[in-house]
């Protein structure tokens, strides 16, 4: 299987081709700090050739959702340092995704004072759960400064450095799902007229300056992006999403980043998988909607490098032992995605039997 077979993406050496994808769960302490579940989730998690950890916010204005862990405080760094040894352990690898979310956020989430921005003061339509009271609509966002823009630049470079004091083998800027990078990527939510609005290569620059400040921090073999051209979701829209991906992917391959995590388009106008290797080149690892079948389909027709895997990851922690034997996938309960505690998220059990050595 070539699922199974090891792979190296710029400084990463991946045991396997099966990568667990971020997902956010909503576990960390109200102060952003990973705790004890986060240790045992990740940890049983560990025989994927990589982990992405969840999108983690870099500086407090980025926090957008209630217990989302971050990467900003010492506390936190230590908090991770306890999920990476575990990984370590385990044998695994994993690296961090950083995650600002621009105007996806609200005030009730955020701590006292810290501010919600964005490229544009446009609110996006839509609301987010806050434990403080329930659904609210997101923020109205404050349009950054290019000097502000310039220093959350530096926050992400900040953010890797962190990340690394905290024992990841790296980090995966988030640059999907209309946080802040895909803010500034999308013409419908970047209306700015200075050097990071107006034309595609202007809109991609801010995306850009963060993956090149993050490579310059920690070396770009260990820096990731994710993209997922045609996503709306998160009230993003753009002229021409395909044409504005390839030229950010583009860019971000003069920088020999570790790798591309692109998921597909969920438009049909979009291969977004060809437009990753056209543009981008090699190193790609895909996503959305894969099995063990038809990710192996995926490696085999050189779609991608590597295949991950977000949903069949939540209940089946030692999914790479069940890909290589054929083993039945558990599902999982939805009800318990994002509450706080063990339950639904660090219980879900191994097969039963010993997995064969080697
Ligand atoms: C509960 C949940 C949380 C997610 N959180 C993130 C996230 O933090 N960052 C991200 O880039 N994608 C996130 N995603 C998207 C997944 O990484 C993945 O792209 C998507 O689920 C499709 O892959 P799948 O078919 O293997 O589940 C999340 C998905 C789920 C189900």
């Amino acid at each position: 299987m070539k699922l199974m077979q090891p792979l190296r993406l710029g400084e990463l050496e991946l045991a396997n081709r099966v990568v667990m994808a971020p997902m956010t769960r909503n576990r960390a302490m109200p102060d952003g700090v990973p705790g004890d579940a986060m240790v045992d989730y990740y940890a049983q998690r560990a025989t994927a050739g990589l982990i992405v950890a969840e999108g983690t916010w870099p500086s407090a204005t980025g926090q957008a959702y209630c217990r989302q862990p971050g990467i900003a405080t010492q506390a936190q760094i230590a908090g991770w340092r306890r999920v990476t040894d575990a990984v370590h352990a385990a044998g695994g690898r994993i690296v961090l995704q950083v995650m600002h979310g621009g105007r996806i956020g609200s005030r009730m989430i955020k701590a006292a004072g810290v501010e919600t921005v964005a490229p544009s003061a446009i609110r996006a339509a839509g609301e987010v759960f806050t434990d403080a009271a329930g659904l609210q609509p997101y923020d109205e966002p404050r349009a950054l400064t290019t000097d502000e823009v310039h220093d959350v630049v530096r926050e992400h470079a900040q953010a890797a450095l962190n990340a690394r004091s905290a024992g990841f083998d790296g980090v995966e800027l988030h640059g999907t799902t209309g946080y802040l990078p895909m803010q500034f990527l999308s013409s419908g939510s970047n209306q700015r007229s200075d050097a990071y609005g107006g034309p595609a290569s202007h809109r991609a620059r801010f995306a850009f300056e963060c993956l090149a400040a993050m490579a310059k921090a920690i070396g770009a073999g260990r820096v990731g992006l994710r993209l997922n051209p045609g996503n709306t979701y998160n009230d993003t829209s753009d002229e021409d999403s395909a044409a504005t991906h390839a030229g950010l992917m583009r860019q971000a391959a003069t920088l020999g980043l570790a790798y591309l995590h692109v998921m597909r388009a969920p438009v049909p106008d979009i291969d977004a998988f060809a437009l990753a290797r056209q543009h981008f080149g090699a190193r790609v690892i895909v996503n959305d909607g894969f099995d063990g079948a038809s990710a192996e389909q995926a490696l085999a027709s050189g779609q991608g490098d590597a295949v991950s895997f977000a949903r069949h990851y939540i209940g089946n922690p030692d999914l790479v032992r069940r890909l290589r034997e054929g083993l039945p996938l558990a599902r999982f309960d939805r009800k318990t995605l994002y509450t706080p505690g063990e339950a639904g998220y660090s219980d879900y059990p191994a097969c039963a039997g010993a997995a064969p050595r080697g």
